[in-house]
């Protein structure tokens, strides 16, 4: 057989089907003699027999291998200044055991509702070193963050500014602010633009336009006049799965040009400036991410040569990555059950696409459906000699669009009972995770040093029907 006229232009015919790019999986994963994949060692029909299928399968070694890179890439780039600080967004994938490792690997936790917030308290990491966005923070939630006397609470608006002053003033509490601002630069992947204005939910614009301030200054000025507000800087978030320096780059002169403005303006110098997360990772062979300190040395220069320019001290930098750091630490182990071959035309005839089914599917990975998002998939259970075809892996809810892997060459002999293994699901995948026909969200297990631990275990039947109502008259009567 070869390469298929319905394989995307980045997916290169295997010469052998079981090998593993070692990009795309977490370290430690390799396969047995005997071929199957293994994690530490352990083997993945040993992970199924033992926790079921699907079951999100992550390196804890791998997971906080990850957030040491960043801590020290950006302490090391940022020496001069006494470090940076690395907040890791629990949005990609927050458990209490993701609390404390992170904890106890020196970074801090970013975190945008009462949940994710409630997980970080409850893994006992310190306030101080918590931070809190949205956009539309509830009045339980300011709270809660002011009676912790949180970090920073990250304000997205002159609206929530001025409820926060007032919330906090009500308390006689005086809230940590970092403003969030639009800094008119969106990275995504390669592509950067940069336009003067974003028409979108998140932050304060920066642009002056019919006023004599921006939105941004304007919001400055109240906390800055608010004795219930402690002003300590700015943030931008530029997009997601960005690869190279340069969005960031762009953000930070932007952002350190406003504080100028500001110093300008109030005398003062904000001390601290985030940058935000978005580092990508390889999904498919097709993303090339760059190492953390090449990225980290770049911004680096960027900030010290505007602050020079604009005569500031350089600020406290902080980030806040999510996506490269849970990433890559997690595959997720399948079951495949029915295949079936579809003939599609293509130019000058016809061509088979394989649909594989797994025992999963868009409630444990909503990403391929919600973003088109490519993944990479592997034969887990077994090596095999069979010729690699093309092969879409699908899932098993009621829409045509439940498409867990959209293409991958798995040996042709691939099939019923067979484990399929997806690399790179550690972030937005159980964090998005639904029960959407009803099925039971997947456990998620840790490895480290070889053994195997639940680290939230899986949905069953009763957790099904526990908020029914009407399940929980009928179980009483
Ligand atoms: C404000 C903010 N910070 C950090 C992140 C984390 O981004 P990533 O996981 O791409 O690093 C996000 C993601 O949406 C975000 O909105």
């Amino acid at each position: 057989m070869a390469a298929s006229p319905l394989a995307p232009a980045w997916l290169n015919y295997p010469n052998d089907a079981n090998e593993l790019n070692p990009a795309l999986w977490a370290q430690g994963v390799s396969r047995l003699e005997s071929g199957e994949l293994a994690l530490d060692g352990v083997g993945v029909r040993e992970l199924a027999a033992r926790y079921g299928t699907p079951v999100f399968v992550m390196s804890e070694t791998d997971f906080r291998s990850r957030a040491r890179a960043f801590r020290d890439a950006f302490n090391e780039a940022f020496a001069a200044e006494g470090g940076a600080d690395v907040y890791y967004a629990g949005k990609a994938f927050l458990s209490l055991a993701v609390a404390s490792w992170m904890s106890e690997e020196g970074l801090r936790i970013d975190t945008c509702s009462g949940g994710e917030l409630l997980v970080a308290l409850r893994a006992g990491v310190d306030p101080a070193h918590i931070g809190l966005h949205g956009n539309n923070k509830s009045d339980a939630e300011l709270n809660r963050a002011l009676e912790v006397n949180l970090g920073r609470i990250v304000v997205d608006s002159i609206d929530e500014l001025e409820h926060l002053a007032a919330l906090a003033g009500a308390r006689g509490t005086v809230a940590n602010v970092l403003l969030r601002l639009k800094p008119g630069v969106h990275a995504h992947t390669h592509e950067y633009i940069a336009t003067a204005h974003e028409d979108q939910k998140f932050g304060l614009s920066m642009l002056a336009e019919d006023q004599d301030v921006s939105e941004a200054m304007r919001a400055v000025d109240i906390a800055l006049g608010s004795d219930a507000i402690n002003l300590w800087g700015v943030h931008a978030h530029i997009g997601s799965q960005i690869f190279d320096p340069e969005g960031f780059e762009m953000a930070a002169v932007r952002l350190i040009d406003f504080l100028a403005d500001i110093a300008h303006r109030h005398r003062v110098q904000l001390p601290e400036l985030d940058l935000g997360g978005g580092y990508g990772i390889a999904y498919t062979p097709e993303d090339t991410p760059r190492k953390v300190a090449e990225i980290a040395q770049a911004i680096a220069a960027v900030v010290r040569q505007r602050c020079a320019e604009a005569q500031l001290e350089v600020p406290r930098i902080s980030i806040e990555p999510g996506r490269a750091i849970a990433g890559p630490s997690t595959f997720t182990l399948y079951t495949a059950g029915v295949r079936k071959d579809v003939e599609v035309d293509v130019a000058g005839g016809t061509a088979t696409r394989r649909y594989l089914s797994v025992d999963g599917g868009m409630s444990d990975n909503p990403r391929p459906v919600l973003y088109d998002a490519d993944y990479s998939a592997v034969l887990a259970s077994r090596a095999s000699g069979a010729e690699p075809i093309l092969t879409r892996v699908a899932g098993k809810h009621c829409e045509s669009g439940d498409i867990v892997v959209r293409s991958a060459y798995l040996p042709a002999d691939a099939g019923r009972g067979d484990l399929i293994a997806v690399p790179g699901t550690g972030a937005y995948c159980w964090a998005l995770s639904s029960n959407y026909n009803y099925l039971g969200r997947p456990p998620v297990v840790a490895l480290k040093d070889g053994a195997s631990r639940l680290i939230v275990r899986g949905e069953n039947e009763d957790d099904l029907l526990r908020r029914d109502v009407g399940a929980n008259e009928m179980g009483s009567e």
